[in-house]
């Protein structure tokens, strides 16, 4: 067995240094990296979102998924986690009323857009007529993509105020219900339409 091993060896003036982060509130993300000896500035930190109406302060660097910061750090928890691939839509919110996975959305390019998630869209004490529709005509079973549903049916409405089957399934491509209540959602949809004449 060759006895020549750490005791033996020179140390290399690279592992000084171990790779480490540097937080820096409000500013930058500095990192320093052991293999190239200098130290890296990441993207820069994102310290406000407009959420729901309202101007939030967080602190949170900019790479991070829009989901994260609004689930972890503003405990918005309606967006959920499905496949964090922009597959199932489960975490769709609106960003300047468009359909969006936030799970895809690095949340340092959101800016100062407007970003509405299924808890905005109450107003005044009363859910929206989509939300409505969709307890009375019961369009879930595990309610896991709810949310994204209702936000996709939202931003449908806002466009059209009276959809054709056809426009609210192409509408809804995005999301994915694996309880197969597709049938339920659009009935609501449809509901909706119909008792709001297109809901805000
Ligand atoms: Fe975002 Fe599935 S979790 S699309």
């Amino acid at each position: 067995m060759c006895r020549r091993g750490a005791e033996g060896r020179q140390r290399d003036p690279r592992e000084e240094r171990k790779e480490e982060t540097i937080f820096q509130p409000g500013a930058s993300l500095v990192k320093y990296s052991p293999a190239r000896q200098i130290e890296l500035v990441l993207m820069p930190k994102v310290t406000e979102l407009h959420v729901n109406g309202k101007t939030l302060g967080v602190d949170a660097d900019s790479e991070r998924s829009l989901l994260s910061v609004l689930r972890d750090d503003l405990d918005l928890t309606g967006a959920k986690y499905g496949c964090g691939e922009g597959q199932c839509g489960a975490c769709t919110v609106l960003i300047e009323g468009t359909p969006t996975h936030s799970c895809l959305t690095q949340v340092g390019r959101v800016g100062q857009k407007k970003i509405i998630t299924i808890e905005g869209l109450e107003q005044h004490g009363r859910l929206h007529p989509l939300q409505e529709a969709f307890l009375e005509i019961g369009a879930m079973q595990c309610a896991y993509c709810t949310a994204g549903m209702v936000m996709s049916g939202v931003a449908l409405l806002r466009r059209t105020s009276n959809p054709s089957r056809e426009d609210i399934v192409r509408s809804m491509e995005g999301n994915i219900c694996r309880c197969g209540t597709y049938p339920r959602i659009i009935a609501a949809i449809q509901r909706a339409a119909a008792t709001s004449g297109g809901a805000k």
